[in-house]
C-alpha cells in the first residue's frame, strides 16, 4: 500500500494529504475542494475574534460534510512597555510617509486602538461548533486548554521547526506534529519569534522521526508527486501542501498576486520579518526592502496590525510593492485549477 494508514483512518479521509491553512489565502471553498479530492481540509483561523471564527466555521460546514481542521495562532501576547510605545509611534510615522511617497493613503492605527486576544475564546468556539481537528502554529497551547480540547474528543495537531519544539509539543500530549522545513512558504511556525531555527525540511524531519513518537506531517516544499515520495521515505504519515494551491480557483489571491508569484524568481523568495513581526516566507518587494533590518518592526502582533490597513488598501491599489505574497521555495508552474484537481494529479502523481 503506497499511502501510509495512520491519519487517514483516525480522521476518516482517503488520503493523508492535507491542504494547508493558509490565512488570507485559503478559503472555505478551498478546504470543502479539498475534502473532495479525499484530502483533509484546513480552515485557516488565524487570530480572528470567536464570531469570525464562527462565521467561517459555518460557512465551511455548508460546503462540506467532510472533516476539516480549523487552524490558529497560537502566540504570546509582549508587554507594552514604554519603549514599544516609543518605537511603535516612529514606525508609524515611518511607514505612513513611506506609503505617502509611494502615493498610498493610509491612516495606521495607534497602538491603543489595536486590540490583541489570546487564543481561548476562539477554542470556545471551535469547540462549541463541534470541530473535531484542531492544528495550531507560532507555539503550544497551555495546558487547561489541552485538556479541556481532548474533553471534547478535539484531535489536536501543533507545528515544530525543530526537535525541540516537537519533543514540547509530544511531552504536553499532542496527537500529532507539523514538522515544517525551512523551505515551506509563509510564516514560521517557530514558537520564539525572534530567533528561528533554520532547519531545512529533510534534515528537520529525519531529526524529529528520531525523537518522537507521534505520526508526523511534513510541510514544506512538496510540489509534485516525487517530493511527496521523498517525504514518505522519511517516514512522513500526512503530507502538508500549501504553495502548491496559491493560484488555484479557490485561492484568495487577486489576479495581479497570482501573476506575481508566477513571475518570482528564486532570489526573490525570502524570509522577512517586516509584515507581522515574525518571519514569514515570501516574495521580496519595495516593502521588505525599505524595512528589514530597521527600527521600524515591532513584535508580532502588533507589526501585523500596524501594516495591515496598508496591505488592505495596497491589494485594492493591485500594488504589489506593499503586500505581502507568501510563497514557499519550490519555485514551480502554479496550476490555476480548482484545489480538487491539483490535489487529484498530486495524489496520482505520487502513487505512480
Ligand atoms: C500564504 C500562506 C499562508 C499560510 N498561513 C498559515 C496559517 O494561517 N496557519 C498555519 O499553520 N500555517 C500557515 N502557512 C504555512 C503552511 O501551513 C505550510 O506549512 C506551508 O505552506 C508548507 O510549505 P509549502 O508552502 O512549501 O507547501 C501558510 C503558508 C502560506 C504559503
Amino acid at each position: 500500500m503506497f499511502w501510509p494508514d495512520t491519519i487517514s483512518k483516525r480522521f476518516n479521509i482517503k488520503y493523508p494529504v492535507i491542504q494547508a491553512p493558509m490565512f488570507g489565502v485559503s478559503t472555505p471553498q478551498m478546504t470543502a475542494a479539498a475534502a473532495k479530492a479525499g484530502a483533509l481540509g484546513s480552515l485557516a483561523l488565524a487570530d480572528l475574534s470567536p464570531e469570525k471564527s464562527i462565521e467561517l466555521i459555518r460557512e465551511t460546514k455548508k460546503l462540506t460534510d467532510q472533516p476539516f481542521a480549523a487552524n490558529i495562532f497560537v502566540h504570546n501576547i509582549p508587554e507594552i512597555t514604554d519603549s514599544l510605545k516609543e518605537r511603535f509611534i516612529k514606525a508609524k510615522q515611518f511607514i505612513t510617509q513611506l506609503a505617502k511617497e509611494n502615493n498610498i493613503e493610509v491612516t495606521l492605527p495607534d497602538l491603543e486602538d489595536i486590540k490583541v486576544k489570546s487564543y481561548h475564546e476562539q477554542i470556545d468556539a471551535i469547540i462549541g461548533e463541534g470541530c473535531k481537528i484542531l492544528s495550531f502554529t507560532f507555539g503550544n497551547l497551555d495546558d487547561q486548554s489541552i485538556q479541556k480540547l481532548k474533553e471534547n474528543g478535539v484531535v489536536l495537531i501543533g507545528t515544530c521547526t525543530s526537535v525541540e519544539e516537537a519533543l514540547i509539543l509530544e511531552k504536553s500530549g499532542i496527537d500529532m506534529i507539523c514538522v515544517q522545513g525551512i523551505e515551506a512558504g509563509g510564516h514560521r511556525g517557530t514558537f520564539d519569534a525572534e530567533h528561528i531555527p533554520m532547519i531545512g525540511g529533510m534534515s528537520l524531519f529525519s531529526e524529529v522521526y528520531d525523537q518522537v513518537k507521534v505520526p508526523l506531517i511534513y510541510a514544506g516544499g512538496i510540489y509534485n508527486g516525487k517530493t511527496l515520495r521523498a517525504a514518505r521515505e522519511l517516514g512522513a504519515q500526512g503530507f502538508q501542501v500549501g504553495s502548491l494551491l496559491l493560484a488555484s480557483e479557490e485561492s484568495g489571491l487577486q489576479s495581479f498576486e497570482k501573476e506575481r508569484l508566477k513571475n518570482a524568481t528564486e532570489k526573490e523568495i525570502i524570509l522577512t520579518r517586516s509584515f507581522s513581526g515574525r518571519y514569514a516566507r515570501g516574495i521580496k518587494n519595495k516593502f521588505i526592502e525599505t524595512l528589514e533590518n530597521s527600527d521600524y518592526i515591532m513584535p508580532y502582533p502588533y507589526q501585523n496590525k500596524l501594516t495591515n490597513e496598508l496591505r488592505r488598501v495596497s491589494k485594492t491599489l493591485h500594488n504589489s510593492d506593499f503586500v505581502s505574497i507568501w510563497a514557499g521555495q519550490s519555485i514551480h508552474d502554479y496550476s490555476d485549477l480548482s484545489t480538487k484537481e491539483i490535489l487529484k494529479v498530486l495524489i496520482q502523481s505520487a502513487e505512480i
